[in-house]
């Protein structure tokens, strides 16, 4: 993310420091997550201290300090998805991504983590690909359906 993006970012709330929050969580929902040096312009365009930025960053869940891929996937290893194959279904992703839970691949495509349970255990093993779900996942499928994000 260039630093012009970052400081129009900054420049939609007129500077104000009140609306931190709100601006770290438009570079991320855009970049995906908040690199140090984002972090450093919004400490000197909003007069805010870093360690207080930093605080923030790390308390709430929604932001992360790591690079994350472009797709976040979660897949449900609850119960309900564990018995009709789950772990098969987190096999075959690590195999096409590359990944395991907890970590993002080279390019910054995917970001894998496991979940306990999506809300959705009728539609039994579960992909979750940026909040959109996607059920009953067969190896197959889970191939087409990674293939189809950019
Ligand atoms: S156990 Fe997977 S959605 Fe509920």
């Amino acid at each position: 993310m260039d630093k012009e993006r970052i400081d129009q970012i900054i420049a939609k709330y007129q500077g104000d420091a009140s609306y931190l929050i709100q601006v770290l969580l438009e570079i991320q929902s855009e970049n995906h997550w908040l690199p140090k040096e984002a972090l450093e312009r919004i400490s000197e365009k909003l007069n805010v201290p870093l360690t207080r930025i930093q605080h923030i960053a790390t308390f709430y869940k929604a932001f992360s300090l790591v690079p994350k891929g472009r797709h976040q996937i979660h897949i449900c290893m609850g119960t309900a998805c564990h018995v009709r194959g789950a772990p098969r279904l987190l096999d075959t992703v690590q195999d096409l991504t590359g990944i395991k839970p907890g970590e993002t691949d080279l390019d910054l495509k995917f970001s894998l983590e496991t979940v306990n349970c999506l809300g959705c255990c009728a539609l039994g093993p579960v992909m979750e690909i940026d909040g959109k779900p996607h059920g009953k996942m067969v190896p197959a499928e889970t191939a087409d359906v990674l293939k189809s994000y950019e």
